[in-house]
């Protein structure tokens, strides 16, 4: 088997220099070692993407000779033993004769005493290193800027927060049970959490733990869902029997989430990707729900809609994913500013495209796991501007940042993701 720290070396490469994600990566190079060293695997590449752009600034600074493009695995060999001097309560003896044995591993015998040497320098020098590195918190400059210009307040926090990892919080199924009565069986169970503080079925483990050990899980009492991710069938006002579209779709939390707040909706679930909707249809299953799935660009309305109004659409739109870099550590590698007014104009086109498809006194929540304005608030500006039967609703919940068109919630610890709602009205045409 191979060592979980080459694996980790060979993943991280993928992740920066072949634009993979952790999320395709993980999956397969997990099962190349023991079980028990999974864990241990994720550790270092969560750590070492969420820290790349430091690391790598830190190895600039170590080693005499930039180590040469072809060799780019040694580089990231580097990067991972720095990342557990730096970051992890390894014993250091322990993580140098380890990581130097990755490199032998990998066949590069040439680099071993390079490593040695520049992870000795590091453990000896570290205090004045870091207090010399400007990328300690590892974002991309690009982001950085758009952050600062859109923040100069929050700046520094949001940054700080997308660096510290996720809490787990759960949904609790508002048909089964409620949030209260699964804290008592889990309080049983030996399992510690508390209610949201603005989820009405949401809890959040002191902990995370693996979904086997959850009361009900496999009987769909309960489904993990971040608590911002939760507001969104909240906020959306949806009633028995209503119609109801969700666009966006797979892999289907907020899905199974609307189909749990309501009885007998007629719900239509879309999502371009074939292969992610399979994902809805699995969550469904599981929590014993049913809807209506099409593989379908919900922009290209011609092609899946029957003409029958929705009375309520949820368009958790395709972002930056900006607001969950502290689950998605990746995102800091693989996202380009370019990316944003690219993602900009689909989100642009969706409402416009979707719009007709509400019926007169209908709602459409417009989400977003981005905390850049040009996804958020700036996306409806524009489509009010060019609409004449749109009114948008206050929400009754408080924002992170002020916004004049919806509310804009940024990472917390130990609490909600980064997320964007707006809810928009289609008045009648009496109102017009
Ligand atoms: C933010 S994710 C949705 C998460 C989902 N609502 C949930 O709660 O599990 C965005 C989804 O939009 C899908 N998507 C992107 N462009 C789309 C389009 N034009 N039409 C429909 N789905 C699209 C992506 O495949 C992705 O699954």
């Amino acid at each position: 088997m191979t060592s979980s720290r080459l694996i980790a070396a060979q993943i991280l490469l993928n992740v920066v220099d072949q634009g993979r994600s952790l999320n395709d990566e993980l999956p397969t190079r997990l099962a190349e070692v023991d079980i028990d060293q999974q864990p241990f695997v994720q550790q270092l590449v969560y750590g070492a993407s969420r820290y790349y752009f430091a690391l790598d600034e830190l190895i600039g600074k170590i080693v005499d000779k930039p180590i040469k493009d072809k060799e780019r695995l040694v580089h990231m060999i580097l990067a991972i033993g720095i990342y557990q001097l730096w970051k992890l309560n390894v014993a250091e003896h322990a993580a140098i004769h380890e990581t130097v044995a990755t490199t032998v591993e990998s066949k590069r015998q040439w680099a071993k005493g390079l490593v040695n040497a520049s992870l000795r320098r590091f453990q000896r020098e570290k205090e004045a290193l870091l207090a010399e590195c400007r990328r300690g918190d590892s974002f991309p400059g690009w982001l950085n800027k758009r952050l600062r210009q859109a923040y100069p307040e929050h700046y520094a926090d949001i940054c700080a927060h997308s660096n510290i990892p996720a809490p787990m919080s759960l949904r609790i199924n508002a048909k089964r049970q409620s949030p209260k009565a699964w804290l008592q069986i889990a309080e049983q169970e030996g399992i510690q959490a508390h209610a949201c503080e603005h989820s009405h079925v949401g809890v959040t483990l002191q902990s995370p733990a693996p979904v086997a050990m959850l009361p009900g899980f496999e009987q769909g009492d309960v489904s993990v869902q971040d608590e911002a991710a939760q507001l969104c069938a909240q906020l959306l006002p949806i009633k028995d029997g209503d119609r109801v579209l969700d666009a966006c779709s797979a892999p289907g939390g907020k899905t199974g989430h609307l189909l749990e707040s309501a009885q007998n909706l007629e719900l239509l679930a879309l999502d371009v990707s074939a292969e992610r909707l399979h994902r809805v249809q699995e969550n469904l299953d599981r929590i014993g729900e049913q809807a209506q799935l099409i593989a379908a660009d919900a922009a290209d309305v011609e092609h899946w809609w029957d003409g029958k109004a929705f009375n309520a659409i949820l368009l958790d739109a395709p972002c930056s994913g900006t607001g969950v870099i502290r689950r998605h550590p990746d995102i800091k590698l693989l996202r380009k500013s370019a990316d944003i007014s690219a993602l900009a104009k689909i989100q642009q086109n969706l409402l416009q495209k979707l719009w007709p498809t509400l019926a007169p006194g209908g709602h459409l929540l417009y989400a977003t796991c981005s905390i850049l304005p040009d996804e958020n608030t700036q996306q409806i500006e524009a489509f009010v501007s060019q609409v004449s039967d749109v009114e948008v609703i206050e929400l009754n919940l408080d924002a992170d940042v002020a916004s004049p068109m919806g509310v804009q919630w940024l990472p917390q610890p130990n609490g909600h993701d980064g997320f964007f709602y707006a809810l928009l009205k289609k008045t009648d045409t009496a109102d017009c």
